[in-house]
């Protein structure tokens, strides 16, 4: 349950049933400026009373309503009265768990679809038809499912339909209960948004009140309040959630916060620059920069094995920060900056998703250093952080900053590290991201870097015969980074990077492009 419930005013609650869109629905709620939590579908119905949402959403699932084994949450539910949408899987619960007939249907509907709404009104009220779609139907929405309404339940009525599913969308006349087969969250259904937002807003009758600019006031409030005149040391990172973090717990308690910035030596190139003239120099921050760069380069001295990499740097972190904490002396509270979708209960019917790589963060540090953790974003999504560091002033370089992983630039030499590997390596990543914004394609792609390959290849300068260097270019889409392909950059952009790690960083003679999506391979190379 929430810290700050006055804050929070009318909210949504979003029932799981495992859907891969599930915490789309919530982004799209709060986007709409309504606050919106996603929990288990078995939360019990004393809790959801406590939470008192001014209306559910129950989201879609990969089980079958026909399965007697599939999840089901429950229908108490329905004597909340309050309004009640069902999102496929969810949809097809509600008529099953209200008296009417789910069956398999005999062509699965996947990918967009035309819907043709019987009236522009409720949750359709106030769309357009889209011209281009009318043949198939009035809107483009995204379908994906295999079972279908045969007969609703009593009191429903339909208001949708598609090529394929008669019923492809519901609603109960008198209860605010509605049914819609397809996916309103997911961008693809075009006027989504709109959808959820007659649902919420208009239909809930939720106000949209929850905003950044709140969040701040109160977040600041509650943390001056929790450390008193304690204190408080954050791992700044200079990655967008640990920079937030740092600079909403410098307004709230200013110099009682120590930020404890390490220089492992794999940064990229400019990075410590840049976060000492943001945080010290800008924000005034208390700053503890700590230069460790020679000891994590001894320590990686050798080492080939990316899992040994990552186990060396994250133990040396932990080892540097410990010691820089306890200089600071007495500490009660470490900062995190810990997301919501960190935190969401997952609903997985396919067991936990296997450990690919194991990846380091500072989850290790509280329970050695026997810490509290005041963890200011757990509520908040990646893009809601990124609001928030906006409000606050930091600057677009750092709010709009593609992820970097922990053991830097470490994991993207292959084979052993060395110092000329990372200064080659820092000049042909900043070749990278500069041609993208340059282009104005940073802030278009998931992430951008290079990537120093452990090979030789011949070319040819001049008249000379070289054998030198190759720079692997990654550049990859993705909405969370649990899949990603790779990114459709245009070849001339592509070739201005190749020619310019050519020709401009001594040591490298080729330069080519990863066209790998994850899986089945991963957006790191190592
Ligand atoms: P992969 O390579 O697993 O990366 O597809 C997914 C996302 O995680 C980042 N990544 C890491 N982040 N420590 C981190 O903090 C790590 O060891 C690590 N390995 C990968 C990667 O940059 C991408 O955003």
């Amino acid at each position: 349950m929430s810290e700050f419930h006055e804050l929070h005013g009318e909210r949504i609650l979003v029932l799981d049933f495992g859907s891969q869109t599930t915490q789309l629905i919530a982004r799209r709620v709060r986007e709409l400026k309504v606050y919106c939590e996603i929990h288990p579908y078995n939360m019990p119905i004393a809790e959801i009373r406590n939470f008192n949402p001014k209306g559910i959403i129950l989201s879609g699932g990969p089980a079958s309503v026909v399965d007697p084994q599939s999840p089901r949450s429950t229908k108490d539910i329905f004597d909340l009265n309050i309004p009640i949408l069902g999102i496929c899987y969810g949809m097809q619960l509600m008529a099953e768990q209200l008296g009417g007939k789910v069956a398999g249907a005999k062509t699965r509907e996947y990918g967009r679809t035309g819907l043709t709404p019987i009236e522009f009104a409720d949750l359709f009220f106030g769309l357009d038809a889209v011209p281009s779609f009318q043949s198939l139907g009035a809107l483009q929405v995204w379908m994906s499912h295999g079972d279908r309404i045969e007969e609703l339940p009593s009191g429903f009525k339909p208001i949708a339909k598609s090529d394929s599913a008669p019923i492809a969308a519901m609603k109960h006349e008198e209860k605010k209960w509605y049914g819609v087969q397809f996916h309103p969250e997911v961008a693809h259904t075009l006027q989504g948004i709109e959808i959820l937002r007659n649902f919420a807003i208009n239909i809930c009758g939720c106000s949209p009140e929850w905003s950044m600019h709140t969040f701040i006031d109160v977040t600041v409030q509650s943390i001056r309040e929790r450390v008193s005149d304690r204190n408080v040391v954050c791992g700044l990172s200079g990655g967008v959630d640990s920079s937030v973090v740092a600079v909403l717990l410098n307004k709230a308690i200013g110099r009682q916060m120590t930020a404890i910035f390490v220089n492992n030596g794999l940064l990229r190139k400019g990075e410590a620059e840049e976060v000492q003239a943001v945080f010290a120099d800008h924000f005034h921050l208390n700053l503890r920069y700590v230069d460790a760069s020679r000891l994590f380069l001894d320590r990686l001295k050798g080492i080939t094995d990316p899992e040994a990499k990552r186990k060396i740097i994250g133990n040396t972190f932990i080892e540097v920060f410990e010691k820089e904490a306890h200089e600071i002396g007495e500490v009660d509270f470490l900062a995190q900056g810990t997301l919501y979708p960190d935190v969401i209960e997952s609903v997985s019917f396919k067991g936990p998703a296997a450990v690919i790589k194991s990846h380091h963060n500072v989850g290790g540090l509280p329970e050695t250093m026997k810490l509290q953790l005041v963890e200011p974003l757990r509520e908040l999504f990646k893009d809601e952080v990124r609001e928030v560091g906006k409000e606050l002033g930091l600057p677009h370089s750092i709010v709009g900053r593609h992820p970097f992983p922990g053991p830097g630039l470490a994991i993207r030499i292959l084979g052993e590290i060395t110092e000329d590997g990372l200064a080659l390596l820092r000049e042909a990543d900043a070749v990278v991201n500069s041609e993208l914004i340059r282009n104005n394609l940073y802030d278009k792609v998931w992430q951008a870097f290079a990537v120093l390959l452990p090979i030789k290849t011949v070319g040819v300068m001049g008249d000379e015969r070289t054998y030198e260097n190759v720079i692997g270019i990654r550049i990859v889409d993705s909405l969370d980074a649990m899949t990603a392909d790779w990114s459709r950059i245009p070849y001339d952009v592509l070739s201005a990077m190749s020619n310019r790690i050519i020709n401009e960083i001594t040591g490298v003679n080729r330069g080519v492009y990863d066209i790998s999506s994850k899986p089945p391979s991963t957006i790191e190379w190592e």
